[in-house]
């Protein structure tokens, strides 16, 4: 149990005993931490519904937990507000009990199962910058699940099979109708080898992407080879769908050393391609229930509610030309993920700007019942990621920025900036690979810092800074820890028993590190990493200010000096855990 808690069902007790039951939490950390360590207000907040004086209340409480030995000091504090401060060898010892627990408290009530939907790459496409926040905050909240002991399964849900695919093809066949492909009359073996490469994907989806919204007869072309890569009776639909599958693993072979150089991994591969099977069985309980509608040619689903403010659209589940779309995948795939992983809840970490789609979707999916009513469909939308002007983020040349052109230039950045610092010995490859997971952790962390829900402007001049909120301040931080450790070990020193403090910046450090499990929980609860790398920040620099006011390795006392190691040990461990979650490596030295 988190420190907070603990003191919270102390203080709740004290409350219970004075015949007030209360439900909310009575404990925050103090607004005035040069008075007290922590608050309670509540005896402030109940007074008025009781129709009492606060202050009265409040003397009660504080004469009851007076009695208590861990507390040094609780006092009542302006009209009913009581402050409360720990004995120093109370919160010692609930450090030291935390040092020997490898969760360092960090565990969930109730276990689930979840499944989370993030990365989202699209076939045929180069990873954006827009997938990065997916694939960072994604893979971010699976490991912090999976830290508290929740059952976590992630899913890549590749887009490969809507009308992107039908332009890609349509575009292909333009350039090279001779390709076996597209012969609907060929009954034999398609070659293995694949007829484009990722670099001629890279280059041939934009242009056929403009193409097909210049030109109307190109855009019945894409609408077209949709329909007949979509289709099994369609005829050519066999060739269609050979040259579909070479599209598809030349794609994954590339996304996934993307997704491996970003510390990035996938239980699972599915694309929505993959529902298609179901997609019969699926419309048939729509149509069982009388969901569906026809409506100028296509299919669709109603899921629209009287107390809308904005109307929903409905799910169009067929269009005109009989092909499906997004939705119709999308709806799918809940079904199969239920049926195959029976999870309590689906999370989707994809950009805000789709909200809506799964606004309709989930309400498509319970209104039909193909998710029971206690199975939990979360949207967990971001906002995106802006260049300096307030736009999204382009290359130098107005181009997209793809991931691979941030990684660069904050790579470029990183080095010269290393350069600069002189660092004595470092070879000319540790220089590079330093440098990469400078600017590795430089991304992931402003990313994570910055509100999961709002637009960030990715300003590279402050993310790189060595001091301050940023991945290159932890990154120093961890590895300066490292090294003290590594130094004490040479000396023989171990880390010993935790010792009460002896100063306030060494309280301070200790009532930091207590907060660990409360952080880990909010952040859960958030579905964010923003709490995450503020509370980084914050064991850092409470761990920065203690540090430079003590001489650790050359202290006498050797319980003080054992103790100080063991705090070093856990600050290290954290950094490790936390910076781990968001997929940041820490270099050996910078
Ligand atoms: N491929 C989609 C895109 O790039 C994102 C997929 C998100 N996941 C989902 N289940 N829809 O917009």
């Amino acid at each position: 149990m988190s420190l907070s808690s603990y003191l919270n069902n102390v203080v709740k007790q004290s409350f219970t005993n004075n015949g007030i039951t209360i439900d909310e939490k009575v404990i925050k950390l103090s607004d005035r931490p040069d008075l007290s360590q922590f608050q309670c207000n509540a005896a402030f907040e109940l007074a008025k519904s009781m129709k009492q004086n606060p202050r009265v209340i409040a003397e009660k409480i504080v004469s009851d937990l007076k009695e208590n030995p861990i507390f040094k000091d609780v006092s009542v504090a302006g009209p009913g507000f009581i402050n409360i401060s720990l004995n120093d060898t109370f919160l010692a010892n609930f450090i030291q009990e935390m040092s020997i627990d490898p969760q360092m408290g960090i565990k969930a009530d109730k276990p689930k199962k979840i499944l989370i939907d993030y990365g989202g790459a699209n076939v045929a496409k180069p990873l954006h910058v827009g997938h990065l926040r997916s694939a960072i905050i994604g893979e971010g909240l699976k490991r912090l699940a999976k830290e508290l002991g929740h059952d976590v399964i992630g899913d890549v849900h590749l887009g490969d099979w809507g009308r992107p695919l039908g332009i890609v093809i349509s575009e292909i066949k333009r350039r090279n109708p001779e390709l076996v492909y597209f012969d609907e009359n060929y009954q034999g073996e398609y070659p293995t080898e694949s007829p484009v490469t990722m670099d001629d994907l890279n280059e041939i989806y934009p242009t056929a992407s403009a193409a097909v919204k210049e030109d109307e007869e190109r855009m019945i072309e894409a609408r077209d080879a949709t329909a007949i890569l979509q289709d099994e009776n369609k005829p050519g639909h066999r060739g269609y769908h050979a040259l579909w599958q070479h599209i598809v693993d030349e794609s994954i072979k590339d996304l996934k050393k993307s997704y491996d150089n970003l510390g990035v991994n996938f239980e699972l591969w599915r694309g929505e391609s993959d529902c298609f099977k179901s997609i019969p069985e699926m419309m048939d309980i729509f149509e069982s229930k009388k969901l569906l509608r026809q409506s100028n040619g296509a299919t669709i689903m109603e899921v629209d509610e009287p107390e809308d403010a904005t109307k929903v659209p409905p799910l169009i589940l067929k269009t005109q030309s009989g092909s499906v779309g997004y939705q119709t995948t999308e709806l799918a795939t809940i079904y199969e993920r239920v049926k195959e992983f029976n999870p309590d809840e689906i999370w989707y970490v994809v950009d805000g700007r789709q909200e809506m789609h799964f606004k309709q979707v989930f309400r498509g999916a319970y209104k039909s019942g193909i998710v029971p009513k206690d199975t939990r469909l979360r949207f967990i939308g971001f906002g995106t990621m802006n260049g300096k002007d307030g736009k999204p983020f382009k290359t130098r040349d107005g181009g997209v920025m793809k991931l691979a052109d941030l990684l660069e230039l904050v790579q470029e950045s990183a080095e010269k900036k290393l350069e600069e610092s002189g660092l004595q010995g470092l070879s000319e490859e540790e220089i590079k690979s330093t440098a990469y997971k400078i600017s590795d952790a430089t991304i992931k962390y402003a990313d994570a810092l910055s509100n999961r829900t709002t637009d960030y402007i990715f300003d590279i001049d402050k993310f790189t800074e060595t001091q301050g909120k940023t991945g290159p301040y932890i990154l120093y931080s961890a590895v300066r820890i490292n090294s003290l450790l590594k130094k004490a070990l040479e000396n023989g020193i171990e880390p010993g028993k935790v010792q009460a403090p002896t100063k306030e910046e060494e309280r301070m450090l200790m009532l930091t590190i207590s907060r660990l499990p409360d952080i880990v929980d909010m952040a859960f609860e958030n579905k964010s990493l923003t709490e995450i790398a503020n509370y980084l920040f914050e064991l850092n620099s409470a761990y920065n200010t203690f540090y430079n006011s003590t001489r650790i390795i050359s202290e006498d006392d050797n319980d003080k000096r054992q103790s100080w190691v063991q705090l070093s040990k856990m600050v290290g461990k954290i950094n490790k855990k936390l910076l781990d979650t968001m997929s940041i490596e820490e270099p050996e030295r910078m």
